[in-house]
């Protein structure tokens, strides 16, 4: 304490003596913090450096370099920097020279694992895969491509593709720059004026959907059709699964069948009900026609000839001796009749003339493409369905994503149309209603509805790897060089 302090009275008794009071060196003492200052700064520093070092040379911590984690379909990958960085980072290159195009990943690092098909066997020059999928963007998708990158070609299409090699005649080259409007907007979904449905079974979707409902046979009951009644789709809910005859039509259009003629036999009549009841088989896939269907039938008509003779002998089952057990059986009698063979044929005879020739039978739905002739017991030929299953192979397109909506919103013409010949798609611009380029619309970049790669099955892929060799990063290294083969045509799945 300073005498000023302890004694009042004596420091204003004594003013002069004031500067006694103070401590005038008190800069000059030392102080505990400015002592281990020094020490503090080298440890720090050295310590960092060991910490850096670490993180460098110790596995498992490689990740403070990058600005963000590899995506989520590379994160196995994400400690392993060497499985795409294969070249020099080329950072101080990559500033003088100023050029984006000096990379750390060159494509054979990505085609060590994939498949790098380009787009299409016209195109001119190809880019770096990199420069369409960026990494280290956490988990944003890496498909999401730019729209600058398709159209860097496709604004001006005709100067990037190769015109010696054979293309698709009827596909004039048609310019994009955007989805919506511009100078040179996306063309129509069909290219050609008048689109028509190839398919050959006869509809009417117009008498399907008779909001009144529809008689089903064999009954009173009367059925209101909706559309997912015949139409589901796909796994994958993309698009919709071929139609299918055993499930969309047999209920009410069975191919009926019968036996002719009259039968006595109680137990023969009331399997001749069954037998109506049951109809005919219908062709399950292409290599099958009417001759399966009428095998299957005669085969239906001998059990049955076999099971009850009396149809064919004339004589029922109880007229029949009984032989006594233990005595020689007697030798039958001479069939009056004719063979179960001879009677099946018959009724199969009756039975083809109206299943392949009436117009209530195959014909109701099929187009003849050859009459039957009588030599040889040739059947008449029907044209194959030919139900289009993909109408737009060059976009992809997802039921699913817009199961909310009536069907009739973007298939408009569908309730209305009788023919089978009737185009039955969306136009553009009811997609453009949604994909509208506002901020609360739906996506219109060209990755929403295009791919850029050949389909995976076209492509050569490593398949080979081990689980082992997977996580390392390790695709066989031979494969990189067995994926630089020609690139194969975008070939229409339908094709
Ligand atoms: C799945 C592949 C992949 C993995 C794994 C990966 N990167 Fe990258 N990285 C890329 C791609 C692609 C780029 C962009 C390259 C370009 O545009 O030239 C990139 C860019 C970079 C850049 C910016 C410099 C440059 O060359 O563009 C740094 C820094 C970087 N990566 C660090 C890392 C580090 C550190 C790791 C490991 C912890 C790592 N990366 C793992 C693919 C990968
Ligand atoms: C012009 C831009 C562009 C270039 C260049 C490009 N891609 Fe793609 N890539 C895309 C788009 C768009 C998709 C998403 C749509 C699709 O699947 O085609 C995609 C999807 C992929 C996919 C995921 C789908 C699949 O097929 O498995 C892989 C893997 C891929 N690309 C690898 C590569 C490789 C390897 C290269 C370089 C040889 C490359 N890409 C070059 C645009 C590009
Ligand atoms: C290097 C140039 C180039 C780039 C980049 C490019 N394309 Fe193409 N594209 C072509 C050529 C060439 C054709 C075939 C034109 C022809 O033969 O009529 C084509 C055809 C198409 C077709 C028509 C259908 C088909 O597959 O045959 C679609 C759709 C398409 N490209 C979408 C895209 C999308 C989406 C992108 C961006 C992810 C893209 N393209 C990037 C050159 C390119
Ligand atoms: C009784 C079954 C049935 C019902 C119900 C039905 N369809 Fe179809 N649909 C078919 C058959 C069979 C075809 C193939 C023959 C054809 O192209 O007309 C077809 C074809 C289509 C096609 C593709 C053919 C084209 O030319 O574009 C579309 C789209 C379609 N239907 C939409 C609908 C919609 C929407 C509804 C409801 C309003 C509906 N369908 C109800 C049986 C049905
Ligand atoms: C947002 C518009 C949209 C809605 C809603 C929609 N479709 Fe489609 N539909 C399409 C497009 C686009 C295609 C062409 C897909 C392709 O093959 O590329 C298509 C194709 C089809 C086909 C032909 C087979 C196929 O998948 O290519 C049928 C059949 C069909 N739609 C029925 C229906 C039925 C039934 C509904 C209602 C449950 C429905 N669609 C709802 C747009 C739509
Ligand atoms: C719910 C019962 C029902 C289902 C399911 C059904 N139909 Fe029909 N269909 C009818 C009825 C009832 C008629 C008669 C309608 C009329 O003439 O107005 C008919 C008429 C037809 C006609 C004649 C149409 C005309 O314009 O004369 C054809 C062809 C046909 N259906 C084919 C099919 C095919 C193919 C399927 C399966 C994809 C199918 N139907 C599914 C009840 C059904
Ligand atoms: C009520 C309408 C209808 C009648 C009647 C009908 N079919 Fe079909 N048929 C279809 C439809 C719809 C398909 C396409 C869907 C399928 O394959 O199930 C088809 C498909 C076929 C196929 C191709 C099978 C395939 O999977 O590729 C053949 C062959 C065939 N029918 C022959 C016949 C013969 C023979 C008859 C007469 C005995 C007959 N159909 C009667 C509607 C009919
Ligand atoms: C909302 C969905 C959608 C968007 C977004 C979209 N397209 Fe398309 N595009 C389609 C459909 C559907 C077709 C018809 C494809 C077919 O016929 O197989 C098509 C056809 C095409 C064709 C082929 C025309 C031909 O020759 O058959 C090209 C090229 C094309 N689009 C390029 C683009 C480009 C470039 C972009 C981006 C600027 C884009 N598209 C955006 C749906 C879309
Ligand atoms: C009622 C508004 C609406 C209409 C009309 C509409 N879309 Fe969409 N579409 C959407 C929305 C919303 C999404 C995003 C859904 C999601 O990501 O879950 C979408 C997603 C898509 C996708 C991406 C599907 C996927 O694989 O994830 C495609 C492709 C597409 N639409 C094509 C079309 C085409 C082609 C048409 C016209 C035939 C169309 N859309 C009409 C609202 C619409
Ligand atoms: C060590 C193996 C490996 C390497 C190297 C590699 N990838 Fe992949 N990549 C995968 C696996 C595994 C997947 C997930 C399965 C799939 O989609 O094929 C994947 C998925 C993708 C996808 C689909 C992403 C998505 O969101 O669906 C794209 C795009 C892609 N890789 C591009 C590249 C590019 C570009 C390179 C080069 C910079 C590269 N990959 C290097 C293994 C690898």
């Amino acid at each position: 304490m300073l005498p000023s302090q302890r004694d009042a009275k004596s420091a204003s008794e004594y003013p002069k003596s004031l500067s006694n009071w103070l401590e005038l060196d008190y800069f000059r003492r030392p102080r505990r913090l400015k002592r281990v200052r020094g020490l503090l700064t080298w440890v720090v520093l050295l310590g960092s450096s060991a910490l850096i070092a670490a993180i460098t040379w110790l596995p498992g911590n490689r990740q403070i370099y990058q600005a963000a984690s590899v995506s989520t379909a590379h994160a196995l990958f994400n400690e392993d920097c060497q499985a795409c960085h294969d070249a020099k980072f080329g950072t101080a290159k990559r500033l003088l020279s100023g050029d984006n195009a000096v990379r750390s990943v060159t494509d054979e690092a990505c085609l060590r694992c994939h498949a790098g098909d380009v787009h299409h066997v016209r195109q001119v020059g190809k880019s770096a895969c990199v420069s369409c999928h960026h990494e280290h963007q956490g988990l944003k998708a890496m498909a999401r491509v730019q729209d600058s990158h398709c159209t860097s070609c496709h604004a001006d299409l005709k100067s990037h593709t190769d015109t010696t090699k054979p293309g698709d005649a009827d596909r004039p080259f048609r310019d994009v720059t955007t989805f919506l409007g511009g100078d040179r907007p996306h063309p129509p979904f069909f290219l050609s004026e008048n689109p028509q449905d190839e398919g050959t079974i006869r509809f009417n979707h117009q008498a399907h959907m008779n909001p009144d409902g529809l008689l089903v046979a064999g009954s009173l009951e009367r059925k209101t059709l909706r559309c997912t009644d015949c139409h589901q789709t796909d796994d994958a809910g993309r698009y919709m699964r071929p139609i299918n005859y055993p499930i969309h039509c047999r209920d009410c259009h069975p191919l009926n069948v019968q036996v002719f003629g009259s039968i006595t036999e109680l137990a023969a009549s009331e399997e001749a009900d069954r037998f109506r009841n049951e109809p005919a088989a219908h062709p399950n896939g292409p290599r099958e026609g009417p001759e399966t269907v009428r095998a299957i039938l005669r085969d239906r008509f001998i059990r049955f000839a076999l099971q009850f003779p009396s149809v064919h002998t004339g004589r029922t089952r109880s007229e029949k001796s009984h032989p006594l057990p233990g005595r020689p059986k007697p030798v039958a009698a001479a069939n009056p009749g004719r063979s179960a063979a001879d009677w099946a044929e018959q009724q199969l005879g009756e039975a083809s003339r109206l299943l392949f020739e009436g117009a209530g039978g195959c014909r109701y739905c099929h187009r003849v493409s050859a009459e039957s002739s009588g030599e040889a017991d040739r059947l008449p030929k029907f044209e194959l369905p030919n139900i289009n299953t993909r109408w737009f192979p060059h976009s992809v397109f997802s039921h699913e994503r817009h199961r909310s909506l009536d069907c009739r919103q973007c298939h408009a013409q569908s309730a209305e149309s009788r023919l089978t010949s009737d185009v039955l798609m969306p136009t553009i611009q009811s997609c453009q209603q949604c994909h509208n380029g506002k901020t609360q619309g739906a996506r219109t970049d060209c990755v929403e509805c295009h791919a850029y790669h050949a389909p995976h099955e076209t492509r050569d892929s490593p398949r080979n790897l081990a689980i082992q060799d997977f996580l390392r990063g390790q695709a066989h290294p031979s494969s990189a060089k067995a994926h630089q083969v020609a690139p194969q045509l975008k070939t229409p799945l339908n094709d």
